[in-house]
This record gives structure tokens, sequence and C-alpha cells, in this order.
């Protein structure tokens, strides 16, 4: 199964996918990183396990039909047939979502359809939760809002740092995504 991550910065869930793939845990290859800034440190990640970059500015095209239609050449190429978002901070319109129905993936750092959108991990702290967690969803054109696939809970706890209640979030994220990754492409498969 060939994949391309989407990723906007840091990029920890697109290198928990890279090694997953390096390890044999998901049965498939990172043919590609779509990244939107330049200065994302995602593509340092993708450089240093020698996968393909295509970086692009949207402030350089005149609307998102346009850029989203070069990255679906951009796919077309590498020949991907499943698209992971790995904190890629943009909405997909349909260029996109027509060509990948069923085929976009995101994680998101609450149990939706709880604090969607930005910086859903402070949005619990403040609300002073006792549960937040972890949600892996199909893609639509909504925001945080697809159909569900599989979610993990994460208990915040008296005394949690909004620092630790992170470091808890981001490692379930990172068991979590490679292995409902591999679950979707064995019901691919399974078809
Ligand atoms: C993660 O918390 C993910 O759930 C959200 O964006 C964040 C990306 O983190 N969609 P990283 O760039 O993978 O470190």
């Amino acid at each position: 199964m060939n994949l391309a991550v989407f990723a906007s910065g840091n990029g920890s869930n697109f290198e928990v996918v890279m090694e997953a793939v390096e390890k044999g845990k998901i049965d498939g290859q990172v043919k590609l990183l779509v990244c939107d800034k330049e200065q994302a440190f995602a593509i340092e990640r993708a450089r240093n396990h020698n996968i393909p970059v295509f970086v692009f500015n949207p402030k350089n095209y005149p609307s998102k039909k346009d850029y989203e239609g070069e990255i679906l050449d951009q796919l077309a190429k590498y020949k991907v047939e499943l698209i992971i978002l790995a904190g890629y901070m943009r909405l997909l319109g349909p260029t996109l979502l027509q060509a990948y129905e069923q085929r976009i993936l995101n994680i998101h750092p609450s149990l939706l359809p709880s604090f969607p959108g930005l910086d859903a991990i402070g949005q619990a702290f403040e609300a002073k939760v006792k549960v937040s967690g972890v949600t892996v969803h199909y893609v639509d054109a909504g925001m945080d809002t697809g159909p569900i696939i599989e979610q993990e809970p994460v208990r915040l706890e008296e005394g949690d740092t909004r620092e630790a209640f992170q470091g808890k979030i981001q490692q379930v994220e990172h068991q979590l995504y490679p292995a409902v990754i591999q679950r979707v492409i064995e019901k691919i498969r399974s078809v």
C-alpha cells in the first residue's frame, strides 16, 4: 500500500509512521510527504528517511482547487493509495476528498466530537475534564468531523501539568496511529 503523509509542523506522528513501516508493522511504504510550510520540521524528518517531499505555499495559488490539483498530480506520480494526515493544518477540499474517498485518515488529540479544532489538548486541560484522549477518523470536509475509526482515552489526573497531559496524549497517539493505519490497510485489502 502506497502512503502519503501530509504534515504542517513537527511531524512526530509522521516519524512513528515511517518507523512502523521500516519495522514492518505497517504493510506499506511512505512514498511522499506533502507539506504546506517550508520551515516545518517534518521536512527534515522526511529527508532523514529518504522520503520525497512536495512542499508548497498555498499563497502562491489562486485557490485551494489549484494547489490540491497539484497535490493530486504528485499523489498520482507516486501511485498513492492512502493519505495520512498528521498535523496538517488545513481543511481538505473536494478535489482531494473526491479522489480519495474513504482513503484519508486523520488523528486528533481529543475524544471527538469533544474539542475539535486548534489546541484540543489545551481546551480539554482548561475544561478540567477527567478524561480526554485520541481519535483516529476518516476525513471529510468538516473540521475533525469524519467517521470515527478508533478512540483511546487518556486520563487527566489531579496534579497533571499541561505538559504532562500533553506527553500522555502524544504517547497514545504514537501507539495508536500506526496500529490503526495497519488495520485500515488490512480492511482495504479485504474488500
Ligand atoms: C497531533 O497532536 C495530531 O493529533 C494533531 O496535530 C498534532 C501533530 O503533531 N492533528 P506532530 O506534528 O505529529 O508532532
